[in-house]
């Protein structure tokens, strides 16, 4: 038999909630609240599945505060609101919360939920589920850099890398949804030697199924990680 690859780190960028909703005659709002519905049914896929430790979702960059003050309140009540009442979920699922990205603009309100959920499920150890918030790959890796430099600790890629929000393994498999092929600022660092797949299906409609299919693609894959 030959060789497959193993998934241990997943990244999603959730894209399409606007098109999915425009489609169907409705307001971009809701489509990120069937989005935040496939976010739970991702979640659920990954924390059974048996090697996957790690989901990383972006699920609001740096450049969102641009979007109308209205859609902006809406995400941020959203995640508030699926924070709270996942939290039976997360423990069922025996997941772990946790964030990457500069979560000083959140309201007090949202940071305390956040800092809430991140505590009731630190013992929980089927899967981290991250969520990139108020995140942008570049930020990330300055504001690292200066971790660093103001530990007067050398600069090199293993003290940059355990000085980034996300200490976590590398990324394996990024998927991004709705047809785009850019990073949008996402995980640059991280996504060094990932392999990536980008499905024309739009995040409301991706599914479990098309997850499995993906990774089934992804195991067969040849990494060379700069080989031969
Ligand atoms: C991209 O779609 C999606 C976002 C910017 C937000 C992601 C949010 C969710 C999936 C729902 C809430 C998340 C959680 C964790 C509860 P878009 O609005 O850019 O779509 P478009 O490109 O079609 O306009």
């Amino acid at each position: 038999m030959s060789k497959t690859n193993t998934l241990r780190h997943l990244a999603i960028i959730m894209d399409g909630n606007g098109r999915w909703a425009k489609k169907r005659g409705k307001v971009r709002t809701q489509g990120h609240k069937v989005g935040a519905e496939t976010v739970r049914a991702i979640t659920t896929y990954c924390s059974t599945h048996e090697t996957i430790k790690t989901l990383t979702l972006y699920a609001f960059s740096t450049e969102n505060w641009k979007r109308p003050k209205m859609e902006v309140n809406f995400l941020m009540k959203l995640l508030n609101d699926y924070l709270k009442n996942e939290l039976d979920t997360y423990m069922e699922l025996d997941t772990r919360f946790e964030t990457v990205g500069d979560l000083a603009p959140f309201s007090p309100k949202l940071k305390k939920t956040i800092e809430k959920t991140k505590e009731a499920t630190k013992h929980n150890k089927k899967l981290v589920q991250v969520l990139a918030l108020n995140y942008g790959s570049r930020d990330e890796i300055v504001r690292a850099a200066n971790r660093v430099i103001s530990r007067d600790e050398p600069l090199t890629e293993e003290s940059l890398s355990a000085a980034l929000d996300s200490p976590y393994s590398d990324i394996d498999l990024l998927i991004r949804t709705s047809g785009e092929q850019r990073l949008s600022n996402f995980l640059l660092w991280q996504l060094s030697y990932s392999e990536m797949f980008f499905t024309e299906t739009l995040w409301p409609d991706f599914s479990p199924q098309e997850l499995e299919e993906i990774i089934e693609q992804f195991q067969h894959r040849d990494r060379k990680f700069g080989g031969i």
